[in-house]
């Protein structure tokens, strides 16, 4: 199967969330609201090509080559989506990531949001019917959540925030809301240099993960210290107090590696690199007093996070003391983006 019209392809980058979604239930719904920075470089490129009237398939490429894996993924995700279009139609994927598949950077949040906005675009065509853009993005949002939680965050620019709190209008477990709107100017040019301390394959997947919190001893006590770390988060990002931000930033971020290592059975995603290097940054901010701190996801990997002007002095910091990162390849220098493309 290969269609040369019919094709739509989106761009959509990965997010790395500050309070951090850790625990699930039912259908995709998170056991806590999370907020999430959406990045700029490290990014998924999706093309869905569509034929109709043609008794439906789905043929998935990962990179214009075959990948069994991911192709059973998708697969049972779109029927999963019941969308009742999709019957009669062949599709064919082809998908490709911008950063190596192996840096050990999580890639299901721009992948699953490309494949979710290449399919709402879709929709559309079909029923010849515009949706504007509000209503665009949380349609994608919400298919994208249903790929994986964390991409439904990646469809908006600069920052977003999912899940039901009574602090935010219009928040909502189904999908996430743009949150771009309330960030001071200090929280608009933030970058996120990723430490790739081991490029390996985890040992336990997020999906796994999600589901040691179902009876995890500390699930009441995560979900309360979730929220409350929300609502210091939000008028921290609307002031522009990095101060606050880093304290919740850090926070958040052990404790989901805390949360890992009390889980039944437990598990050690940090590696000795990852604790070196968190070492090296709290000292680096208190003998520097520049605001840089750090977060990281279910990996060993660390997220350098800083206002996009002291880039020279992190620089510097990471020359002098983490000497052994500057080769190609050990950084990815990101920073925050401004959301998803369609390419065409
Ligand atoms: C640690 O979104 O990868 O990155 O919904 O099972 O696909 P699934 O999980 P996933 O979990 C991400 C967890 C996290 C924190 C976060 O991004 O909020």
């Amino acid at each position: 199967m290969m269609f040369k019209t019919n094709k739509i392809t989106w761009r959509s980058p990965s997010n790395i969330a500050i309070v951090k979604y850790w625990g699930k239930q039912g259908k995709q719904i998170p056991m806590n609201p999370s907020l999430s920075f959406t990045l700029d470089h490290c990014h998924t490129e999706t093309s869905v090509s569509w034929e109709l009237n043609s008794g439906g398939g789905i043929q998935f490429l990962y990179d214009g080559q075959p990948h069994p894996t991911f192709a059973e993924k998708v697969k049972k995700y779109i029927s999963g989506l019941q969308l009742p279009w999709m019957d009669d139609l062949a599709l064919v994927i082809d998908s490709k990531n911008n950063f190596p598949h192996s840096a050990g950077i999580a890639s299901s949040a721009s992948a699953m949001s490309a494949l979710a906005l290449c399919l709402v675009s879709l929709e559309e065509e079909l029923n010849g019917k515009g949706l504007d853009i509000c209503q665009f993005r949380t349609r994608a949002s919400e298919l994208a959540r249903l790929g994986s939680g964390s991409a439904c965050r990646s469809v908006y620019p600069e920052a977003s925030l999912w899940g039901q709190t009574d602090e935010v209008p219009y928040s909502s477990d189904l999908f996430g809301i743009d949150w771009s709107g309330d960030l001071a100017p200090e929280f608009k040019e933030v970058s996120d240099w990723i430490f790739i301390v081991s490029a390996s394959e985890k040992s336990v997947s997020s999906t796994a993960g999600h589901k040691l919190m179902e009876h995890h001893i500390y699930r009441e006590g995560r979900i309360a210290q979730a929220r409350q770390n929300l609502n210091h988060l939000i008028p921290a990002l609307r002031k522009g107090d990095w101060v606050s931000f880093i304290q919740i930033c850090e926070e958040e971020a052990l404790s989901l590696h805390g949360l890992m290592m009390s889980s039944r059975p437990s598990y050690v995603l940090l590696e000795p690199d990852s604790l070196r290097i968190i070492h090296a940054v709290r000292q680096f901010r208190e003998q520097s007093g520049l605001p840089v701190t750090f977060t990281i996801d279910a990996g060993p990997n660390i997220h350098l996070l800083f206002e996009s002007k002291y880039e020279s002095a992190v620089q510097e910091f990471v020359s002098r003391e983490l000497e052994d990162f500057i080769w190609p390849g050990k950084i990815i220098k990101d920073k925050m983006g401004k959301g998803p493309e369609r390419i065409s």
